[in-house]
């Protein structure tokens, strides 16, 4: 199947993170959403619903962002890539710092899986340094000197150097990112908060909007719609916001 091009429509711009639920809550919000499209599901729902879930919320016509941020040794990764592409997940995560062998290994074996099935080639997202690390704890627990945003450039250029499609990026990166990797290489952001919307536990935020124009190609978003007293509403004011 041929790429994509760039997503314009907002229900492709729009995954909604799926935390903090059971399979059955998971199943019965994403019929509440008129519209929607992508889904990510991540360690949480997977951990207690099973792969299983993949298959109920395809049924359901969504596509499937599977984030368990794979970092395992090369024929570990390119087996569950494998597995996760069998399963119809379009959007898989796997650290960056898995290496070059072990991202090449899984993005072949990911390809080949959803071959297989007929289903759109995979995009493997590379994650580069998580949102909870700082600069002094890299150092002095892990002994890295380089700062964060250095990191994160050498990585996402790992992740392109293996023939990865994208990455997962905050808000603050992806101007930067976007530079120097331009679309179809993707850049999907976390941590956005529609205007006026609770920050919840995200220090840096960015609205729907503002996180398109900096370069993302797609946005999570999960509490803001999944939490709310009517989420059909919070997800159409999303989708209203970048249209
Ligand atoms: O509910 P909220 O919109 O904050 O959810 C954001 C989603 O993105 C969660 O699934 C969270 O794990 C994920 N994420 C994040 N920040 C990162 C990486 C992933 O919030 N740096």
């Amino acid at each position: 199947m041929t790429k994509e091009t760039v997503p314009r429509s907002p229900a492709d711009q729009l995954i909604v993170a799926l935390d903090g639920m059971q399979r059955s809550e998971a199943l019965a919000l994403c019929a509440q959403l008129p519209g929607l499209r992508w889904v990510k599901v991540g360690l949480e729902l997977f951990v207690a619903a099973g792969p299983d879930v993949l298959v109920a919320l395809r049924e359901q016509g969504l596509r499937i962002f599977l984030d368990l941020k794979f970092h395992d040794i090369p024929a570990t990764m390119a087996g569950a890539c494998h597995r996760a592409a069998s399963l119809g997940a379009e959007l898989i995560t796997v650290h960056a710092c898995a290496g070059l062998k072990a991202l090449e290994a899984a993005q072949t074996a990911a390809t080949e899986a959803a071959s297989l099935e007929g289903f759109p080639a995979p995009t493997l997202l590379a994650v580069t340094v998580l949102t909870s690390w700082d600069d002094k704890r890299l150092a002095d627990e892990l002994t890295i000197q380089q700062s964060i945003d250095q990191r994160v450039e050498s990585l996402a250029g790992l992740a392109m150097a293996a023939g990865l499609g994208g990455c997962v990026c905050s808000s603050r990166e992806v101007s930067h990112l976007r530079q120097r990797h331009p679309w179809p290489f993707e850049l999907v952001t976390p941590g956005i908060r529609p205007q006026g919307a609770d920050l919840q536990d995200q220090a840096r935020v960015m609205t729907p909007a503002a996180a398109i124009a900096a370069g993302a190609s797609r946005l999570v978003i999960g509490r803001p719609i999944t939490k709310a007293s009517d989420p059909a509403e919070a997800f159409r004011r999303c989708c209203q916001e970048l249209e």
